[in-house]
């Protein structure tokens, strides 16, 4: 017997709570919570270069055009998730595009720490729990020269959905956490939780820690070694999901012994079987 869904109306994160648990990093110095808005992602990339301190972070409790991969939607119902933006001057600009990797691990470890779940990666930083997405990643940049950008680290998770919160055209496909756990959580607990985290995998990140970090991706991945269809710009390719490369692209072998390394923003994968 499940326990009952939390009431989600009204029942707000503690900003105040998380500002003070995250007083000591960079991540999280400053939050800029909204009651609705359309986009966290659209908000933090409309901010000016040095309007915000580094690790700002945009909260909504509810977002009316929230956006996904892809140019999808991203449904993001009032109170019932953690929809929130992070910005990040990151230090360099050359491995960059592991960074959303590193969000998905950051959520994988998060689940499997704070709750004992089994969550896996779906490249390139889609977490899922029981085959279903309980969370996604959507990175912006702004890039002003060779050396310096501005990224938005853009983290969607669904947390007190029951099923029936679902739409139809999603149900099949998403889960969240309270279904997974029949347990209500308390998400200001989980934001903390979560922002501490990638505060300090973005530190090892900028130590240079490339290797460990893809090991620690490709382990929870488990299309790495399997047959795979990919999508490139439109383009339907198969072929054997060798692993990641230094910079988060996907290594696909050829039947003819080549590899291809795709980047992110055009391709999406499927297995072989589906
Ligand atoms: C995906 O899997 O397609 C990425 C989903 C990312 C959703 C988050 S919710 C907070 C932030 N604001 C947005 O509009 N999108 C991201």
């Amino acid at each position: 017997m499940h326990a009952e869904a939390p009431k989600g109306q009204g029942n707000y994160i503690d900003v105040a709570a998380v500002t003070a648990a995250l007083a000591k990093q960079t991540i999280g110095q400053k939050i800029i919570p909204f009651r609705r808005m359309a986009s966290t992602n659209e908000y933090a990339m409309c901010l000016s270069t040095g309007a915000v301190p580094d690790g700002t972070i945009i909260i909504a409790e509810e977002q009316t055009h929230g956006r996904g991969r892809h140019k999808r939607d991203w449904y993001s119902s009032a109170f019932l998730g953690l929809w929130f933006s992070i910005i990040r001057a990151p230090k360099s600009l050359e491995h960059i595009t592991l960074i959303p990797l590193i969000a998905g691990l950051v959520i994988a470890k998060t689940l499997e720490e704070h709750f004992a779940l089994s969550p896996k990666l779906k490249w390139p930083n889609d977490v899922l729990l029981s085959g279903k997405k309980v969370c996604g990643v959507l990175c912006e940049s702004r890039v002003f020269s060779k050396k310096t950008a501005q990224l938005v680290i853009g983290i969607g998770m669904n947390v007190n959905h029951t099923k029936n919160d679902f739409g139809a055209n999603i149900k099949d496909i998403a889960t969240s956490l309270f279904v997974e756990t029949g347990e209500a959580v308390d998400r200001t607990a989980l934001l903390i939780y979560i922002l501490q985290k990638m505060e300090r995998e973005l530190t090892r990140f900028e130590a240079g820690k490339i290797k460990q970090i893809l090991d620690q991706w490709s382990r929870r991945c488990p299309h790495v070694g399997r047959a795979i269809y990919v999508t490139n710009n439109g383009q339907r390719e198969f072929g054997v999901f060798k692993g990641i490369d230094n910079y988060g692209r996907l290594i696909l072998e050829h039947s003819d012994g080549t590899n291809q390394h795709l980047a992110a923003g055009d391709t999406t994968i499927n297995l072989k079987s589906q």
